[in-house]
């Protein structure tokens, strides 16, 4: 009887060094990379298994799309499509398009005369925790990562078809900060930019979800209630459009913000001077420990 459990255990053990070697030899290739890239850029809001569970989750509302589908069938419901989407442009409708693009999440318009009487859904209204990748990630990153999300939960989404990236893989555009001068933080256009700036930072760009400022917000990146001590305003007016010029692995998204969203968030960052004691960690650039 012992020598038969004995088999049993070593048979079992087998198959599951087995099923491992299987899957590290034949995985699709894209649904590694995807994983890989998921893990650099997702996984803090969306969990390393992505159920949603990061360890920034707690602190986002709406909390980050349990991409395992164990509540409802919401990413079974959605198409590959609608998924590189999401991912590309976010949900909020914020993402800024090049001229001649059509946004796959407009904004949210009001509906007159025949549509709001038929009731139209309106597809917009997601939130902005979700960062946009579109300027940070190339469109075949993007399908790697929607290759992967497939083998997270049940669906019968159709193959996606890659095309063999031919010689360079295509990067995202993203337009070169011009140098811009700043008004002085104590006149009226600077005071008045830099609330703008707070608007812009807490709801448009949802930099909150991220970055703390005193106790409020996300932890993924360094706390930011000193910013306008420690950093200048040209050096953060580059960062926050295009932060891969700077640091090409950066967990932090590329915004590819106009110019007159950029400047009033630098603004605003210059005026979070808060005293070493108000201020609850040194800077860093790491996530929690
Ligand atoms: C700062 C936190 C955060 C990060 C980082 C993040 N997400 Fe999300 N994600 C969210 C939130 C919050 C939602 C829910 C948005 C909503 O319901 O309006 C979401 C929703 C989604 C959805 C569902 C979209 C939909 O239609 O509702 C997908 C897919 C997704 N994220 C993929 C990703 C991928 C892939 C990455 C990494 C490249 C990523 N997310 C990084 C917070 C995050
Ligand atoms: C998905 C998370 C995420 C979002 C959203 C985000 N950041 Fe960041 N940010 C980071 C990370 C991570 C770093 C650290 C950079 C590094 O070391 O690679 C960072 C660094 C910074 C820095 C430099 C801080 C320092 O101490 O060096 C500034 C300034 C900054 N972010 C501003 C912003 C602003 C403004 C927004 C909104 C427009 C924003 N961030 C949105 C993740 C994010």
């Amino acid at each position: 009887m012992k020598r038969i459990m004995g088999w049993a255990v070593g048979a079992a053990v087998l198959i599951a060094i087995g099923v491992f070697v299987v899957r590290v030899v034949f995985e699709d290739p894209h649904v590694a990379k995807g994983r890989a890239i998921f893990s650099q850029y997702c996984t803090g809001c969306h969990g390393d298994k992505g159920r949603g569970d990061g360890f920034n989750a707690h602190n986002l509302d709406p909390g980050p799309r349990d991409l395992t589908d164990r509540v409802e069938a919401f990413m079974a419901d959605s198409t590959n499509e609608d998924l590189f989407k999401g991912i590309r442009e976010g949900v909020s409708g914020n993402f800024p398009v090049a001229a001649g693009e059509k946004a796959a999440h407009p904004k949210k318009e009001v509906k007159k005369g025949e549509a709001a009487k038929k009731g139209e859904e309106d597809e917009a209204g997601g939130s902005p925790l979700m960062p946009y990748w579109g300027y940070t990630l190339s469109e075949e990153q993007i399908w790697d990562l929607v290759a992967y999300i497939r083998t997270l939960h049940k669906n019968s989404a159709d193959k996606i078809k890659f095309k063999e990236a031919a010689g360079e893989e295509k990067k995202p555009s993203v337009s070169r900060p011009q140098p811009v001068t700043f008004p002085d933080l104590n006149s009226a256009e600077g005071q008045k930019m830099a609330v703008e700036g707070q608007g812009l930072y807490e709801t448009k760009y949802s930099c909150t979800g991220c970055h703390r400022i005193g106790e409020k917000g996300g932890q993924i990146g360094p706390e930011l209630s000193r910013a306008g001590f420690r950093m200048n305003a040209a050096w953060m007016y580059q960062w926050i459009q295009y932060p891969q010029a700077i640091r090409h692995d950066t967990k932090m998204p590329a915004f590819n913000m106009p110019e007159v969203d950029a400047k009033p968030v630098v603004m605003y960052l210059k005026t979070l001077r808060a005293t070493a004691a108000e201020s609850p960690g040194p800077p860093s650039g790491k996530g929690p420990t």
